[in-house]
């Protein structure tokens, strides 16, 4: 039996309890691992720390744990994972803070609104499919130079700042009782699409250029799993990393989809 990294020295460690799957369709089970962690390390730097030396708490020899991670700066939400029972980026969750003794213990989970593909690593593509589902981009892709765009004034810009910085991490959609987990890939446009993909309707319907697909976002919006399926639980808003006034966004855009449906109905007729 190898000894664990807690036993290499005398140095304070703290205990991870890791729920771990080797992929979708094999059994989740926790495995605990002992580790060091250095004056302002993170979860991540553990987890590295796991990398290099995959010995349990009990000596066994086991695997580095899977994650994914991407900027460690809070930026890229690729890191994102359940942290003693919070959903929260583990590069920005410093371990002085949530684990300051010696000793501690520290469970990470996956989040459990997308399919495991490995350990702590999730596969989030149907969020990224709510944002082609909603057209979140400015359309501006063309052969030929379309000249400028309009001027965009810092009155308009400040509001549409905060919104801007979602970064798809899935804490939203993890928190919400709507969000249903994991539907095939098939009904994903019918089932409820997220607080985030919401927010970036009002994001790019702000936008001056950006708002040339206004219709269609908020069409996209209108139906099952559109706007009208979120049941005002405001978890989202808790959660969100970013402090994107979600539940704002929601309103903003429960309110234009009313309106846009009013008169999609006159012109109809
Ligand atoms: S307010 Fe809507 S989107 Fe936010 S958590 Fe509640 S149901 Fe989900
Ligand atoms: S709205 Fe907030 S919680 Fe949701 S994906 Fe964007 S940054 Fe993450
Ligand atoms: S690695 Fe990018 S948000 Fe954590």
């Amino acid at each position: 039996m190898a000894a664990s990294n807690a036993q290499q020295s005398g140095k304070r460690h703290i205990r991870l309890k890791i729920l771990r799957q080797e992929a979708q369709d094999k059994l989740p089970r926790y495995e605990t691992f002992d580790v060091q962690p250095e004056p302002g390390a993170n979860v991540i730097s553990c987890l590295q720390q796991i990398a290099a030396r995959p010995v349990t708490a009990s000596g066994e020899q086991s695997t580095p744990v899977a994650y994914d991670a991407g900027c460690l700066e809070e930026v890229c939400g690729a890191c994102t994972m359940v942290i003693n029972g919070r959903v929260r980026q583990s590069c920005s969750c410093l371990i002085d803070q949530i684990a300051p003794n010696d000793g501690d213990t520290i469970t990470l989970e996956p989040m459990t609104k997308f399919p495991v593909i490995r350990d702590l690593w999730v596969d989030r593509s149907r969020l990224f499919h709510a944002l082609k589902r909603t057209s979140s981009w400015v359309p501006i892709d063309s052969i030929y130079d379309r000249g400028p765009g309009p001027k965009e004034l810092p009155d308009k810009q400040e509001p549409r700042y905060v919104l801007s910085t979602c970064m798809s991490c899935g804490c939203c959609l993890e928190a919400c009782p709507q969000y249903n987990p994991r539907p095939d890939e098939k009904d994903w446009d019918e089932a409820f699409i997220g607080a985030h993909a919401i927010s970036q309707v009002r994001l790019f319907n702000l936008h001056d250029t950006g708002k040339q697909l206004k219709s269609e976002r908020l069409e996209a919006l209108m139906g099952p799993g559109g706007v009208s399926d979120c049941g005002n639980a405001q978890n989202c808003v808790k959660v969100c990393p970013k402090e994107i006034p979600l539940t704002e966004s929601i309103a903003a855009i429960g309110r234009a989809v009313t309106v846009h449906s009013i008169a999609r109905w006159f012109t109809a007729r």
